[in-house]
């Protein structure tokens, strides 16, 4: 199976497989079984079989799983290890929040430039990078050809940035701004960040208890 054939549901499991397998191996755990990870994470020993054999299984029967190396595999798969050039939009509250205490680089992003468009932000630090005014991304980008970009702006604004950074060669959004990216550009990766569909599925959970 090519990896575009792979089913989103088993794309979304494997940065918790990722996780997982981070504090394990943080925890000196060399291997596990199928059966014992089942334990820990929730899901079924079969389905663990079935994610991990759409990449070409990398457990041996009898032996389990070797930790470091599916951690390294699983890595490989979600490409950790490739530093997207990364742009941040929008320093408000969230923006800062997220280019803050978002390890970018351990999860194949590079964070290199955060952009506002309130003069007075211009120059403050956010994880010792200058927050620049948003009249400079277009010599930014095309000097650094950033790749990925992540929206901390209102909807209202989005439509353009997005627009212009597509124009400039960003192919990835990390899209906190309920802006609907992918009418208008069906050929870039958007990945929608909804904090309140979280709150609300907590909500139904909590009220079928
Ligand atoms: P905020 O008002 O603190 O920050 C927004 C920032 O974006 C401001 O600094 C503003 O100057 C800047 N901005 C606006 N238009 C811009 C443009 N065209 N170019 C560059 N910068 C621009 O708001 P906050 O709390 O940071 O939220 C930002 C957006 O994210 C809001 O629209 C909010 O609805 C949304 N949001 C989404 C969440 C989610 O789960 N998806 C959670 C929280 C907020």
């Amino acid at each position: 199976m090519s990896k575009k054939d792979v089913s989103l549901s088993v794309i979304k499991r494997l940065p918790r497989y990722y996780r997982f397998l981070g504090e394990m191996k943080k925890n000196g755990v060399q291997r596990i079984s199928s059966g014992e990870l089942s334990n820990r994470m929730g899901f079924t020993a079969s389905q663990i079989r079935q994610d991990l054999n759409c990449f070409g299984g990398f457990g041996q029967q009898g032996y389990g799983y070797n930790v470091e190396q599916l951690y390294a595999e699983i890595g490989n798969i979600l490409g950790v290890n490739i530093k997207n050039k990364t742009v941040l939009i929008g320093a408000g509250n969230l923006g800062r929040a997220v280019a803050a205490h978002m390890s970018f680089e351990e999860r194949g992003f590079q964070l290199i430039g955060i952009f506002d468009k309130n003069e007075a932000l211009a120059g403050q630090l956010v994880r010792n990078i200058p927050i620049r005014h948003i009249d400079g991304l277009y010599d930014f980008c095309k000097e650094n050809s950033p790749t990925v970009a992540v929206l901390c702006i209102p909807s209202e604004s989005a439509k353009e940035i997005t627009d212009e950074l597509v124009s400039l060669g960003v192919k990835g959004f990390w899209n906190f701004s309920h802006h609907d990216i992918s009418a208008d550009h069906p050929d870039v990766a958007v990945e929608n960040v909804h904090l309140s569909d979280s709150l609300m599925t907590l909500s139904y959970h909590i009220n079928n208890l």
